[in-house]
């Protein structure tokens, strides 16, 4: 028997500006790609000047819904300075995801950060929730009506883990402590922009996007209960936190952590990441947002699949522990898939391939859409498995 989902569930595909857009210099990742920390963008997809196109492979998947990030950078290349025409461009990128009838959903800050802004010190700056939350209300301002989803970050936690604990992105820093004390910087730029935008927008509906681990503990380790502490540490921290400034959670989804061994004789595959392929996972991150009593959105949830291998699998697989999820009591109201196209994934470059949608950098950015997109598509059509 189909699993049907419930009536207005919005089925996406998400996209991030650094990684599809081509064409930003003036952001701290263009600046280490530069200095040869980490891999160029380039023009990326093009994605700045073929949206139209884009949306409308968005559109021929039966999608309701697209995720995309704004360019801190391109709105607010100087501090204060806010430039029209870039925020004229955004504006007709949401109208053109309206237009097809696809509800925007648009994250403020997807990791990358201007210049200017790094070199003042970042959200380390004392003044840095104010700016932040200014540029934020600024963006909300320009875009009026035709948005009411915003994330005002994407995954806090990924961002100063990889950029300030082990140090392989931008800025470098190598430092445990940040671990302990960032976290509060950006609670604080986050409530900042929250108040602003809701003060003044009163139609919007705010959140952070968090990309959750489930961590499972396994054996003898059981008794230590670290996994609980890991959970908390990584997951429930930053909810609490935020959960009198939150009209929903969005949540990013990839894997588990597995403490003591399992014992169990089946593997799962891989993805070309080296990522579990566990669709059993996406369930157990669900259900533990239960407790927060809002609407969820799975915001990004995906593989690096080039040959197109498991993807299809794996969606439908996952998408059973959704429906599960909300047959259990979780108020989860859409799935955005990452990504609706081949991009730039950070530090691997152009070599991870997490597309819906493949794209081919040496012959113009040709797009082709891969099969797994297809039974994707059936299922966003129907609304059901
Ligand atoms: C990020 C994306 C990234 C994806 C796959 C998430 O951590 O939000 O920017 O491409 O995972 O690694």
């Amino acid at each position: 028997m189909s699993k049907k989902f419930p009536d207005g569930f919005l089925w996406g595909a998400s996209t991030a500006s650094y990684q599809v857009e081509g064409g930003i210099e003036n952001n701290d990742w263009a600046q280490a790609a530069r200095e040869g920390q980490v891999p160029p963008a380039g023009i990326a997809c093009d994605h700045y000047n073929r949206y139209e196109e884009d949306f409308d492979i968005a559109q021929s998947l039966h999608l309701s819904s697209q995720r995309i990030a704004i360019e801190w950078a391109r709105i607010e290349p100087e501090e204060g300075v806010f430039d029209e025409k870039e925020l004229q461009h955004y504006k007709k990128v949401v109208q053109a995801i309206r237009a097809r009838g696809m509800e925007p959903f648009v994250t403020l800050w997807h990791f990358t950060l201007p210049l200017w802004f790094v070199k003042k010190g970042g959200f380390t700056h004392r003044e840095a929730p104010e700016t932040f939350a200014r540029y934020c209300a600024r963006v909300v301002e320009h875009l009026g009506e035709d948005v009411t989803f915003y994330s005002t970050m994407n995954e806090p936690m990924v961002w100063i883990g990889n950029g300030h604990v082990s140090g392989i992105w931008p800025p470098f820093k190598k430092n445990i402590l940040n671990f302990f004390t960032l976290p509060n910087r950006l609670i604080l730029a986050h409530k900042n922009a929250y108040k602003i935008i809701k003060n003044n927008f009163s139609h919007t509906k705010i959140g952070v996007t968090k990309n959750n681990i489930v961590f499972q503990e396994f054996g003898f380790h059981k008794v230590f209960k670290i996994d609980v502490l890991l959970e908390w540490f990584w997951d429930g921290r930053f909810h609490s936190a935020i959960k009198n400034h939150q009209d929903f959670i969005g949540i990013n989804h990839y894997f588990r952590v597995v403490l003591g061994s399992t014992h169990s004789k089946k593997e799962c595959p891989r993805s070309d990441f080296g990522w579990e392929l566990n669709p059993r996972t996406l369930y157990a991150a669900l259900m533990e947002l239960k407790k927060y009593n809002v609407p969820v959105y799975v915001m990004e949830h995906g593989l690096a699949d080039r040959n197109d291998t498991h993807r299809a699998w794996f969606i439908t697989e996952s998408l059973q522990g959704v429906h599960q999820a909300i047959q259990e009591g979780v108020d989860v109201r859409g799935y955005s898939h990452w990504s609706l196209l081949d991009n730039y994934e950070w530090a691997e470059g152009f070599t991870m391939r997490f597309g819906l949608t493949a794209i081919d950098y040496e012959h113009n950015q040709k797009r082709t859409l891969r099969e797994s997109a297809k039974v994707y598509a059936k299922i966003c059509k129907e609304n059901a498995l």
